[in-house]
C-alpha cells in the first residue's frame, strides 16, 4: 500500500512537472549568435534541439559540477558557457584532445570565464587529473570518443568522481543509414544499454526524427535521481514537441 502510494504521488509529481511551463524564453540572447558561431560542421556538432535540452538540464539541476568531454567547435559548450552565466554556483570543465580557438573564445569570452576550467588532453587523462585533485563532478557530458571501451573507462572514472548524472550524445548513431553499421561509434548506444539494464539508473531519450534536424542521433540522459529524471523527461518532452521555428525562437534567433 505504502509502495502503491508513492508511485501514485510520484505519477501525480511527473504529470505536475509535464505541465509547468518551462522557462525557454529566458534564454540568454547571446545563446544563438554564439551557437551559429560554432557550428562550423553541422555533421560532428550537436543540433540546437538538443543543445537546449542539455542546456535547460545544467541550468534546472542543482549539480555544482559539470565536465563537458568532446567540445569540438564548442556547439555543446555553448549550453555549459550559458548555464555557468546563469548559474553562479555552477563550475563547468571543458575536455578536447585539441581545444579549437573557437571554444577558447568562447570561454573567455564569457563573464562567467573564472567558472570554467579548460583541460587539453585525452578524456581518461583529464579524468584522472580530476580524481587527483579531489573535485567531485555532479553532471557529465560525453561526445569525445565514441569507442566502446573508451566510454566505458570514462564511465568508470565518472562513477569515481561522483557523477550522478551523465548525458550521452550519439545513442543511435550506430544504427542510422547515414553512419553504416560502424563499430567505431557505438559506445555510446552500449553504454546506455548497460544503464538502461540497470534498476539503479533512470534513462531518457530523445531520438526522434526530424527533417532538417539530427536528432535521430540520439541524446540520453542517465541519471541515480529520480527528480533530475522527472525534470529531464519534462524538458525533453516539451522542447522535443516544439516546432524547429519555436526552438530557434527560444534560442533567441532573430525572427
Ligand atoms: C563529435 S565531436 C564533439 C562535438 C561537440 N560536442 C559539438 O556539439 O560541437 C568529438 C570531439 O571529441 C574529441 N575527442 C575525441 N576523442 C577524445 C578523447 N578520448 N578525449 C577527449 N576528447 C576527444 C575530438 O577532438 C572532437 O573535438
Amino acid at each position: 500500500m505504502v509502495i502503491l502510494t508513492k508511485a501514485f504521488a510520484s505519477l501525480q509529481k511527473l504529470s505536475k512537472l509535464g505541465n509547468e511551463p518551462l522557462s525557454f524564453s529566458l534564454t540568454a540572447s547571446l545563446f544563438y549568435p554564439r551557437y551559429l558561431h560554432s557550428i562550423l560542421n553541422a555533421e560532428w556538432s550537436v543540433d540546437l534541439r538538443h543543445v537546449l535540452m542539455i542546456y535547460e538540464t545544467l541550468k534546472s539541476c542543482s549539480c555544482q559540477t559539470g565536465l563537458e568531454i568532446g567540445a569540438y567547435y564548442g556547439t555543446t559548450t555553448c549550453a555549459f558557457v550559458e548555464a555557468a552565466e546563469r548559474r553562479p554556483d555552477f563550475s563547468v570543465f571543458v575536455c578536447d584532445v585539441v581545444i579549437t580557438d573557437a571554444v577558447r573564445n568562447l570561454v573567455n569570452q564569457s563573464p562567467a570565464v573564472d567558472q570554467i576550467t579548460i583541460i587539453e588532453c585525452e578524456s581518461a587523462r583529464a579524468l584522472q587529473k580530476l580524481l587527483d585533485l579531489r573535485i567531485s563532478i555532479d553532471i557529465a557530458f560525453l561526445d569525445g570518443s565514441h569507442v566502446f571501451y573508451q566510454n566505458a573507462i570514462e564511465a568508470a572514472f565518472l562513477q569515481c568522481l561522483g557523477a550522478r548524472t551523465l548525458l550521452l550524445h550519439d545513442t543511435r548513431t550506430q544504427s542510422s543509414d547515414q553512419y553504416g553499421r560502424n563499430y567505431l561509434f557505438d559506445g555510446p548506444k552500449k553504454l546506455l544499454e548497460r544503464f538502461r539494464s540497470s534498476p539503479m539508473w533512470f534513462v531518457v531519450e530523445d531520438s526522434d526524427m526530424r527533417c532538417h534536424e539530427q536528432t535521430h542521433r540520439g541524446l540520453a540522459l542517465v541519471t541515480r535521481d529520480r527528480e533530475v529524471w522527472e525534470r529531464t523527461v519534462a524538458i525533453f518532452s516539451e522542447l522535443g514537441s516544439l516546432p524547429i521555428a519555436d526552438v530557434r525562437k527560444a534560442a533567441g534567433a532573430p525572427g
